[in-house]
């Protein structure tokens, strides 16, 4: 977000919460609810205890990320896999928008975000609820997207972590720093009743699988969400 100008927000429902049998007419429902990115949850049951789904998912759900007037709607990619690159890679070619990896996962972090990067695809880096923000010293003039977990990674469903807010204070003072363009998303744990204290810590774009698939009216939800942005 530009200094000055007031934040635009985005909310990327995590389809990990969604119903893994209809994953494509739940994309379009999140979508006509008002989602802005699709965030796609991608664990490998080797750097986190679950698995999930490759590119191979991610390129049949692709079609789906567009609106009712075909505007594209970004496939924001959350990576918990290790290694990384290769996986970048083949997601990259998958449709991805947005990679993001965390970087105890990858032998070789810059790297790795050049990789992304050759790809066209925008890259992030993803901190882990007890990880330092340290490695910004050196990759911020080259990411576009800093990512928060509020929640060790691995499930959904599970419970906002306070100490979050701190970090996301400290991100954005970096993200401020570099004069840098750098979204600062969050996940894990956001509902409609702890969005805006997330937002006012300095985050602009906030993941949330439970608490929009788990409920029956997705835009009731998101909007919401919104509401409590714009108070
Ligand atoms: C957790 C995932 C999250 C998850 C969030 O490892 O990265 O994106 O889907 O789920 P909720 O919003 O239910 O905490
Ligand atoms: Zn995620």
């Amino acid at each position: 977000m530009p200094k000055n100008q007031p934040p635009t927000y985005r909310i990327a429902p995590s389809i990990l919460s969604a119903d893994f049998a209809r994953l494509g007419e739940e994309i379009k429902a999140v979508i006509a609810a008002g989602a802005d990115w699709i965030h796609f949850d991608v664990m490998d049951n080797h750097y986190v205890p679950n698995l999930t789904f490759g590119p191979m998912i991610c390129q049949a759900l692709k079609p789906h990320a567009k609106k009712a007037d075909g505007t594209p709607v970004p496939v924001d990619v959350h990576l918990m896999v290790q290694p990384v690159d290769a996986l970048a890679a083949a997601f990259a070619d998958a449709g991805a928008d947005l990679i993001s990896f965390h970087p105890e996962a990858s032998g070789h972090v810059h790297r790795s975000v050049q990789a992304i990067k050759a790809k066209g695809c925008k890259a992030g880096v993803v901190f882990n609820p007890a990880t330092p923000l340290d490695v910004l010293d050196w990759v911020i003039e080259d990411i576009d997207l800093i990512l928060i977990m509020s929640v060790n990674p691995g499930f959904g469903g599970q419970s906002f972590i306070d100490s979050a807010l701190r970090k996301i204070e400290q991100a954005r003072k970096r993200i401020e720093a570099s004069g840098k363009d750098i979204r600062l998303e969050v996940d894990g744990g956001i509902k409609a009743d702890n969005i805006a204290r997330v937002a006012a810590a300095g985050a602009d774009t906030f993941v949330a699988g439970s608490a929009i698939f788990g409920k029956p009216d997705y835009k009731a939800v998101i909007d919401a969400m919104r509401a409590e942005l714009v108070k």
